[in-house]
């Protein structure tokens, strides 16, 4: 007699699953192209995508550091014109997003281009949505409408990240700021046609700045892995993206030349936008996006000392996933029972932390302690919170997480 075989799509070591159906989407676009001087190419791509007109989307930084002239050159070769705004700040706002609509359609542009980090490559992607469908970024927010909201095809974007980690090159997703609010943007169309990864623009990366994208890069792949949402493929992305951090993230923020830390961690932030693009994130994105709209905090430093603690609140519905990827991480968990073991997990985090410069607390970083009581609304209404493991999120829960981390 045969037996019958099971597949491990539901872990019955976590309760409440939102997905018992065992039907997975799987969906892993854009087109990616990925490599040690790829940039190169981005000419012949836009060539490839009909494009005559490119809007390049940066900030100055990256203007300054002579990334936005190369692409012209690159895409001057191949016959195509191009017009830069460069406008865009850390968090990017609406009124940025109105102004460079205005921009690409006074400029006959046909394509975008994005070249920064995730407040770029996001600004880029509602810049495409506005120019086609019109209105503000706020009548997209993903808590007032449905998915079906994003409907039209966007105009082509090929995204070129320059920090290693918010993956938004490969997600279907951008954080828009509209007052103290963080607008969530949630569509397929939204996605990068190609997304054109270079490491060696991460080679100017500051240190400091490595270390906050790392440690967000981190948080998506631990979140996504430990979500309510099941998709093994997603997991495999996750797990590699850990075991690349933890091997890589100390080498590239120590030594920023160093190119095959660099390649490793751009993989390991592309995995794990991958990854959370199918399984969403969790409760340390919920409580981050309030600390940087209400409190300026970075988003990748915000991540970074939220994790520990919403992975100690976690631990009791996800702890024995917490030892697969303590397995990525290369710890020796002999003679330990679960509850050590997800305990040694999350101590080596806090240690990836310390080691890369990450204060321990909030209040090292401006926050008060008055702030808490005002963004724990925000934080359990937050659509991230949706996939967290340990559910039901109510204030007590938030609150705690917050209080812990302060
Ligand atoms: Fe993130």
């Amino acid at each position: 007699m045969t037996e019958e075989i099971t597949l491990p799509l539901i872990d019955p070591s976590i309760k409440g699953q939102i997905l018992d159906t065992g039907v997975i989407g799987f969906s892993f676009a854009p087109q990616i192209v990925f490599g040690h001087g790829c940039m190169n190419r981005v000419g012949f791509l836009s060539l490839f995508l009909k494009a005559k007109n490119a809007f390049i989307v940066t900030d100055t930084e990256i203007e300054k550091l002579g990334f936005v002239s190369k692409t012209q050159k690159y895409l001057e070769k191949s016959g195509v014109k191009s017009t830069v705004f460069n406008e865009v700040e850390p968090n990017p706002k609406e009124e940025t997003i109105i102004k460079a609509v205005d921009k690409y359609k006074s400029s006959n542009s046909d394509i975008v281009i994005a070249i920064g980090g995730g407040s770029v490559i996001d600004a880029a992607k509602v810049i495409r949505l506005l120019v086609k469908q019109g209105g503000r970024p706020s009548d997209y927010d993903a808590t007032k409408c449905t998915i079906m909201a994003i409907h039209e095809s966007l105009p082509h974007q090929i995204s070129i990240p320059t920090t290693s980690g918010t993956g938004s090159e490969v997600t279907v997703v951008a954080m828009i700021s509209s007052g103290k609010e963080k607008l969530t943007i949630l569509g397929y169309p939204l996605i990068s046609t190609i997304a054109l990864v270079d490491p060696q623009l991460t080679v100017s990366c500051p240190s400091k700045l490595t270390a906050m994208c790392g440690m967000d890069a981190l948080t998506h792949a631990i979140e996504a892995f430990i979500s309510l949402r099941v998709n093994p493929v997603a997991d495999m992305f996750s797990l590699q993206a850990i075991s690349l951090i933890h091997h890589n993230l100390r080498k590239a923020y120590s030594i920023p030349e160093d190119i095959i830390a660099r390649i490793n961690m751009s993989l390991a932030s592309m995995l794990s936008g991958m990854a959370f693009n199918q399984k969403s994130v969790g409760l340390v994105h919920a409580c981050s996006h309030q600390l940087s709209s209400q409190c300026n905090l970075a988003h990748g430093l915000a991540n970074a000392i939220m994790l520990p603690h919403v992975l100690r609140a976690n631990k009791k519905v996800a702890g024995p996933k917490y030892i697969t990827m303590a397995t990525g991480f290369g710890l020796n968990l002999e003679n330990l029972v679960v509850d050590e073991a997800a305990d040694k997990f999350i101590s080596e985090v806090e240690k990836l932390n310390k080691d890369i410069g990450i204060p321990s607390k909030l209040s090292d970083c401006g926050v008060k302690e008055s702030d808490i009581e005002i963004m724990i609304p925000g934080a359990i209404k937050d659509i991230s919170a949706l996939t967290n493991p340990l559910q039901p999120i109510t204030k007590e829960l938030v609150e705690n997480v917050y209080k812990a981390a302060f």
